[in-house]
């Protein structure tokens, strides 16, 4: 349909869209903001990602000079879970596309705990790995517990075996658990302070939740970390500067779980949004002229979990060889 437009409203579109260039050119140049509908800064983790992986293809060659061969990164999976077996296979391919070899070891559901523990303390010993991975969920009648005490923090990939929390804890990570490692790393990119804000987490995973509620008090932010069982959510939620969702329920909050101006960073990723589009635990089209900057999904932190293992891969790998990381 043509639209036909008298002078006031004419008038009116240019300032709409002259407001829009302002803020850019207001943003582009990093001297301050403008309010009042102010433009949202999108997240954008495959961007950041991208520039990561690059920055790893230096250091990967050389630790290949120096030890002749790349850094090894081995992905065990166990059963047949489908959605399991293409992360698994992704991270093989991200490995690749930077010149680092990976393994992975695809075992059947019929396999026993001892089964598994015998393959990790192989791996452990066998100087030719690196870095390990067990993906989860395991099959229902294996332990994830026994792997996290099995695998050797040395060889942590995740950071997630019970002797590496220990350490990330205790403020000496060996490496970081990837997915909050992976906001971190967008939150720097973006030159978005942290210092002194008024943070929430809302979920209480040991893969997130909770290690983002530690990496962010070790930024100096003051983190409210908020579960299934937390009382008035969104009016903890929308006083909080920053806002990091992992509660695992699709497009759970919106706009008005929100503070004017607030970050929002979403975790999740589900297959099951509105007309069958991946979407997160947040509304995202709500949050333009709203929030100050938000994580999209798909494209936000989804791209940095792996980019993360891999800089972790790396990292112990030169840990390893007594070289001194870059
Ligand atoms: N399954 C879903 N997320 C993760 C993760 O971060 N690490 C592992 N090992 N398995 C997962």
């Amino acid at each position: 349909m043509k639209q036909v437009q008298n002078d006031s409203q004419s008038i009116c579109l240019i300032e709409v869209k002259c407001t829009k260039y302002l803020n850019f050119f207001v943003k582009s140049l990093g001297i301050g903001a403008l309010t009042e509908g102010e433009l949202m800064l999108v997240l954008d983790g495959k961007a950041v990602s991208d520039s990561v992986r690059e920055s790893l293809i230096p250091r990967i060659q050389g630790f290949f000079t120096n030890r002749g061969r790349a850094p090894h990164l081995t992905v065990v999976v166990v059963g047949d879970d489908k959605a399991s077996h293409v992360y698994v296979r992704n991270k093989k391919i991200a490995c690749e596309k930077i010149g680092m070899e990976s393994t992975i070891h695809a075992l059947p559901l019929t396999s026993t705990q001892k089964q598994l523990t015998q393959l990790l303390e192989k791996l452990n010993a066998d100087d030719s790995v690196d870095a390990i991975l067990v993906q989860f969920p395991l099959p229902a009648h294996l332990s994830s517990d026994e792997v996290l005490k099995t695998v050797s923090p040395e060889k942590d990939a995740d950071g997630l075996t019970f002797s590496s929390l220990g350490y990330f804890y205790a403020g000496k990570p060996i490496v970081s658990p990837c997915t909050p490692a992976g906001v971190m790393t967008i939150l720097k990119h973006y030159d978005l302070a942290i210092a002194g804000l008024n943070a929430v987490v809302v979920g209480r995973s040991n893969i997130v939740g909770k290690p983002m509620a530690n990496l962010l008090t070790d930024a100096n932010a003051t983190v409210t970390l908020c579960h299934s069982r937390t009382k008035n959510l969104s009016d903890i939620t929308r006083a909080a500067d920053l806002v990091v969702v992992a509660a695992g329920k699709p497009l759970l909050l919106g706009r008005e779980d929100f503070k004017q101006g607030a970050i929002v960073i979403d975790v999740g990723m589900h297959g099951s949004g509105l007309g069958g589009k991946l979407c997160g635990d947040v509304r995202f089209d709500e949050l333009e002229g709203w929030a100050k900057a938000a994580t999209p999904v798909p494209g936000g932190v989804g791209p940095m979990t792996i980019t993360t293992l891999l800089q972790n891969t790396c990292l112990l790998a030169e840990k390893r060889a007594g070289l001194q990381p870059s």
